[in-house]
């Protein structure tokens, strides 16, 4: 079988080190596109040479800009490679413009779209995430949900065929590269950081860092906590700081964005995670740390439901009040997955294309 598949934003470089490989060890083609979305080396290249992800076949170098030009210039450049290439399927990861790109111009093109990370819904159609999915979901031919809330999600948008639901790939991820991390990382050493001496932090999301309300609220927070926060700073964030001139307290460093090993490093080293990002949730739950979410809302509800995640939105008192008092005890239940969520995804693929 040929699939083709596409990728362009960190995260989806991490989910795709884990099912790329395994497409390919049954002497199958895969055709890896990046769209260029992200292209920094810490936002890129390190996620390909860490993880062993194959080097992409083509990379499209199309960069930031708006949605619809971002969006629109990936489908001209992909068309024309589904045309040469003509896959038997294409796969997209997650809910940004990559992923929607990538199945959309699959879809006019009557080319199968498999979406890992299907059926996740914020019900915020303000987020540009919440449009990515719901439009791929609806022109999707495999749908790869990772828990039983978003298959359910799914039912109630009528949503029951092709739908499979096969646990999480980011579980396998870190179960993958846990230990690669603890020998190779030492970025806890670089930085002097005693094991849970710290608050692990990220911020990227549209609807916190376009904001100057909600921007200088999360920052005075974390600046205003009696507590270490290391910071990797994702360059949307970097430039809305810089705008908005927004004073930085002495209790936060802010380190460049880190490869995912390193990641995995500070986090399970870290005694609690403040963030708004969706796959660092979910790693503070694999990971056993108690998590905050600076959004008013999430997709991964598991997480909320078996107390290892409080949601506070961007309101500095409720920062504040999670970081001195979220305390969880007992352990996280299993909820995404067994850990071979990859292979079950390889072998539906591979079962449906024949
Ligand atoms: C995108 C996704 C978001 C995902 C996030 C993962 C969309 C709509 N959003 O958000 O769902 O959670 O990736 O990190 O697809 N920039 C750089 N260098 C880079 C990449 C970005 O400087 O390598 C800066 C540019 O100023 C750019 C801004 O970051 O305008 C935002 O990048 P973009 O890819 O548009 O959105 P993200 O916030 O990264
Ligand atoms: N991540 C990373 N380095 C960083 C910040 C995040 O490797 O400096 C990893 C993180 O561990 C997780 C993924 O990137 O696996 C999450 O991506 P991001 O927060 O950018 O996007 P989201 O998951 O919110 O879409």
């Amino acid at each position: 079988m040929k699939v083709l598949t596409v990728i362009g934003a960190r995260p989806q470089f991490i989910k795709a080190a884990t099912v790329s490989n395994k497409i390919r060890k049954n002497n199958n083609t895969e055709i890896l596109v990046h769209t260029g979305q992200h292209y920094d080396n810490n936002m890129s290249d390190i996620f390909f040479e860490e993880l062993g992800i194959p080097k992409p076949d083509y990379n499209l170098s199309i960069g930031s800009s708006n949605h619809g030009h971002q969006t629109g210039s990936m489908m001209i450049a992909l068309e024309e490679i589904y045309l040469k290439e003509k896959p038997d399927m294409v796969l997209v990861y997650g809910d940004t413009n990559s992923t929607l790109a990538g199945a959309l111009c699959a879809s006019k093109l009557l080319i199968p779209v498999s979406h890992v990370e299907a059926g996740l819904r914020s019900f915020n159609k303000a987020m540009p995430e919440e449009q990515n999915r719901i439009l791929t979901d609806h022109i999707s031919d495999l749908l790869f949900v990772p828990t039983l809330t978003a298959e359910n999600n799914l039912k109630a948008e009528n949503i029951t065929k092709g739908v499979y639901n096969t646990g999480d790939v980011m579980y396998d991820a870190i179960n993958l590269f846990k230990e690669r991390a603890k020998k190779m990382s030492n970025i806890v050493e670089k930085l002097d950081l005693a094991p849970e001496s710290y608050i692990l932090s990220t911020i990227h999301r549209a609807e916190n860092t376009n904001s100057i309300e909600r921007l200088t609220s999360i920052i005075g927070a974390l600046s205003n906590c009696n507590e270490k926060i290391i910071l990797p700073l994702h360059p949307r964030t970097k430039k809305f700081i810089q705008e908005y001139n927004l004073p930085i307290g002495q209790n936060v460093t802010i380190i460049d964005p880190v490869g995912y090993l390193e990641m995995i490093s500070l986090e399970n080293n870290s005694k609690k995670i403040l963030t708004d990002s969706g796959g660092v949730q979910k790693e503070a739950y694999f990971l056993k740390k108690p998590c905050i979410t600076m959004r008013d809302e999430t997709e991964w509800v598991e997480t909320v439901n078996n107390g290892w995640n409080t949601i506070v939105g961007s309101d500095s008192n409720k920062i504040l009040d999670a970081i001195a008092n979220f305390n969880p005890t007992g352990n996280p239940p299993s909820a995404f997955g067994e850990g071979n969520t990859s292979e079950i995804i390889t072998n539906i693929i591979q079962k449906y294309i024949g």
